[in-house]
């Protein structure tokens, strides 16, 4: 975008905005939930022209704008930035917020008021966290302060190391009971939605027909309500390890990089820009200019000419 340039308000709706229950509504029609994330102002507008129902401004930014190695170091603030930048591209998906770790953990106060900032500072519908145990509480905690919230369960990058790496979760029937247990109970907490990541689609075949509100997979299998999946996995635009169960759609960081490339080859050749990319002059504007600045910058007195634009 050059500095001329104007940035566009958020495009006008052209659908009636996602709710809560048409999320429940398409889960009990069967209609699959189209979740993805988006972490600023294009990537919001690309989400809503796509028609997607769910945006989530996934703590994954972490690693994918921000550059950090893992979502562990993104502060609240930053999240908070890339969520306000989305609010203002989207209209018609729910706009979820993931809130960062350590932002929640600590206390059922602790929870409420960082939800609070994604509500009432960044314009999030609802909010996002990780695990089972004592998320459970602080899940219940917010929703019962006003807020929605949507669990995430199975593999939580939050507390990857503690899973023993970024691995798939629920394969032995033990760890399969405790992701069932951890979801069932974030459902019971109040929780509007779920997110299964890195579990096996068996794993999750057995566990639907035990839950009442939508299920997100990621990694999860085919029989969840919806699917997500991290907006510069699916686009290609992220260069890091992708996980299996990532899909590409497309490869748009080779068409950027080969884009800056044209064009820095074309400066070092000076075919850019080329006159259309220049403004233009009436030629006795140019010449009574060239005489001004000639007494201008000659003139000993300060010089008096005309610089009003
Ligand atoms: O941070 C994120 O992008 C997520 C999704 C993978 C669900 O949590």
């Amino acid at each position: 975008m050059s500095s001329g340039s104007q940035v566009s308000p958020a495009p006008p709706a052209k659908r009636p905005r996602v709710t809560l229950t048409k999320l429940a509504e398409k889960k009990a029609l069967g209609e699959p939930i189209v979740m993805i994330t988006a972490y600023d102002y294009p990537s919001a507008q690309v989400a809503e022209a796509a028609g997607v129902d769910v945006v989530l401004v996934g703590d994954s930014g972490a690693m994918t704008v921000l550059g950090y190695p893992s979502t562990v170091p993104v502060s609240i603030d930053e999240m908070l930035m890339l969520c306000s930048a989305v609010r203002r591209g989207l209209t018609t998906p729910l706009l979820v917020g993931d809130l960062p770790f350590a932002s929640y953990e600590v206390s059922n106060e602790q929870a409420i008021r960082t939800a609070q900032r994604f509500v009432k500072e960044a314009g999030c519908d609802a909010v996002k966290l990780e695990r089972g145990g004592s998320s459970v509480e602080r899940a219940r905690a917010i929703v019962e302060a006003g807020i929605p919230v949507m669990g995430h369960v199975g593999l939580t990058p939050q507390t990857a190391t503690a899973l023993g790496g970024y691995r798939s979760q629920g394969r032995t029937a033990d760890r399969a009971l405790e992701v069932a247990r951890d979801a069932i109970e974030l459902e019971k907490a109040g929780c509007f939605a779920i997110v299964f990541e890195a579990v096996p689609s068996a794993f999750t075949d057995t566990v639907m027909p035990e839950l009442h509100v939508p299920v997100i997979g990621i990694g999860a299998g085919p029989s969840t309500d919806g699917q997500v999946l991290v907006f510069h996995d699916l686009l290609g635009i992220f260069d890091g390890h992708t996980a299996r169960f990532v899909k590409r759609y497309a490869e748009i960081r080779s068409a950027m990089i080969e884009g800056v490339e044209k064009y820095a080859a074309d400066v070092r050749g000076r075919r850019y820009p080329e006159p259309e990319h220049g403004y233009t002059m009436a030629p006795d504007e140019a010449e009574r200019f060239k005489e001004l600045l000639g007494a201008g910058l000659h003139a000993k007195e300060p010089f008096a000419g005309d610089w009003g634009v």
